[in-house]
C-alpha cells in the first residue's frame, strides 16, 4: 500500500473524536488551530468552546473590543495569537464581506496566519492540497525519512513540506492532513512510539529509518537552546479604600499591551532578587518562561497612605482603582492573574 492509504487506514481505526475535526466551518477550524498552537487538545477544549459561545461567527469576533478577545483568551499567553485572531477577524469582516476566504495566498495573507495554519484550514474547510507541517508531522518524518536536520530549522520543515507535497493525496488533503498530524500525535511520539512495542506494532515499522537504525530516540534531532535573557518586575500591591485595589494598564508598546497588572516599584528591571525595604512587605515570588525570556514577578504589599506609593500610583501612567469583586473583568498576565488568585481576591479562573 502507498503511505497515504497506510496512514489514513491507521487515522479511521485510531482517530480521536474531536469538535473541530469533520465540519468545514473555517472560522471555526480557524479558531481550533490557532488554539491549539498555544496548548494541548485537552486544556484548549474549554477555550474552543467558550470562544465560539462568546463569538459565534467571525462577524461577532469583528465587532468585539480587544480587551474582551484578549479576556477569553487569558490563561493561554502568548496573546499576539489572540489580537492577530483579532485583526484578522476585521479584515475578514471588512475585505471579505465576512466569508471566510477560500484560496490558499488569501488565507495566508491574514495576519497570525503562517503556512502550517494556511495549510491546515485550506485542507480542512476548502480540500485546498497543502501539506500540514506542525512538530508531531516534524518528529514522525524525521523518523521515518532519516532526516537528521535540526527539527526547528527551516532546512528541515522545507524538506518535510516536499517530502509530503510528493504524498498528500489530493483526493481527500484534509483527511491526510488530520491523519498525519494524529499519527505523530499519538503513535509517533517523542517517548514510547508504537515501534517500542516491538515489530509490527507500528503500520510504517518496515519501512521506517529510525527504527531500522535504532534512531528513535535521537530523532528528531534537537538544537540546545540557548538560555533566555532574564527579567525582573516588582510589583506593588496597594489596597484603597471601600474594597478597591490599585492595577495598571500597561502601555500600547509593550509586551502585555491592552492587559493590566499591578503598579510597579519604582527600580530598575535589574535589581536580581527580593528588595528590601522597611516600608513595604514581600508577598510572592513567581516565574513564567515566555518564548524569548525567562520573567520574575515579586509582589510586595504596600501602604495607600504613604506619600511615596502616591506619588508612584500618580506619576505611572495607566494607575487605575479598581473594585476588588471587579477583578474577573480585566485580563492579566498569567503570572499576575495567579497572584491574585492565590491572594484570593479573584476568584477560580473559570477555565482551569
Ligand atoms: N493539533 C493541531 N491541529 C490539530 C487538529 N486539527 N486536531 C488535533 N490536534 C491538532
Amino acid at each position: 500500500m502507498i503511505f497515504s492509504e497506510l496512514l489514513i487506514d491507521w487515522y479511521e481505526q485510531n482517530r480521536r473524536s474531536l469538535p473541530w475535526r469533520d465540519i468545514r466551518d473555517p472560522y471555526r477550524i480557524w479558531l481550533s488551530e490557532i488554539i491549539l498552537q498555544q496548548t494541548r487538545v485537552n486544556q484548549g477544549l474549554p477555550y474552543y468552546e467558550r470562544f465560539l459561545e462568546r463569538f459565534p461567527t467571525v462577524r461577532h469576533l469583528a465587532s468585539a473590543s480587544e480587551e474582551e478577545v484578549l479576556r477569553c483568551w487569558q490563561g493561554l499567553g502568548y496573546y499576539s495569537r489572540a489580537r492577530n485572531l483579532h485583526a484578522a477577524a476585521k479584515i475578514i469582516h471588512e475585505r471579505h464581506k465576512d466569508v471566510f476566504p477560500g484560496t490558499y495566498e488569501e488565507i495566508r495573507a491574514l495576519p497570525g496566519i503562517g503556512p502550517y495554519t494556511a495549510a491546515a484550514i485550506g485542507s480542512f474547510a476548502f480540500d485546498l492540497c497543502h501539506p500540514v507541517v506542525d512538530g508531531n508531522v516534524i518528529r514522525f518524518i524525521c523518523r521515518l525519512d532519516g532526516i537528521y536536520e535540526p527539527a526547528n530549522s527551516a532546512v528541515c520543515r522545507k524538506k518535510i513540506g516536499e517530502l509530503l507535497s510528493g504524498r498528500i493525496d489530493c483526493a481527500r488533503p484534509g483527511t491526510f492532513n488530520q491523519a498525519v498530524m494524529e499519527f505523530g500525535a499519538l503513535a509517533c511520539t517523542p517517548q514510547s512510539p508504537l515501534c517500542s512495542q516491538g515489530s509490527g506494532a507500528c503500520p510504517f515499522g518496515n519501512v521506517c529509518h529510525a527504527f531500522a537504525h535504532g534512531a528513535t530516540d535521537i530523532l528528531p534531532v534537537k538544537e540546545k537552546k540557548k538560555s533566555l535573557p532574564v527579567c525582573h518586575l516588582h510589583y506593588l500591591l496597594v489596597y484603597g479604600k471601600d474594597d478597591t485595589v490599585w492595577l495598571r494598564k500597561r502601555g500600547y508598546d509593550d509586551l502585555w499591551r491592552g492587559m493590566y497588572d499591578l503598579p510597579v516599584l519604582p527600580l530598575s528591571d535589574e535589581v536580581p532578587a527580593v528588595c528590601e525595604r522597611e516600608d513595604i512587605v514581600f508577598l510572592a515570588h513567581y516565574s513564567q518562561n515566555l518564548s524569548h525570556r525567562k520573567l520574575h514577578f515579586y509582589f510586595y504589599r504596600a501602604e495607600p497612605d504613604t506619600p511615596w506609593v502616591e506619588k508612584c500610583l500618580s506619576e505611572q501612567a495607566g494607575c487605575v482603582e479598581v473594585k476588588k469583586n471587579e477583578l474577573e473583568r480585566y485580563a492579566f498576565p498569567v503570572s499576575v492573574r495567579r497572584f491574585l488568585k492565590d491572594l484570593a481576591i479573584v476568584g477560580p479562573n473559570k477555565l482551569r
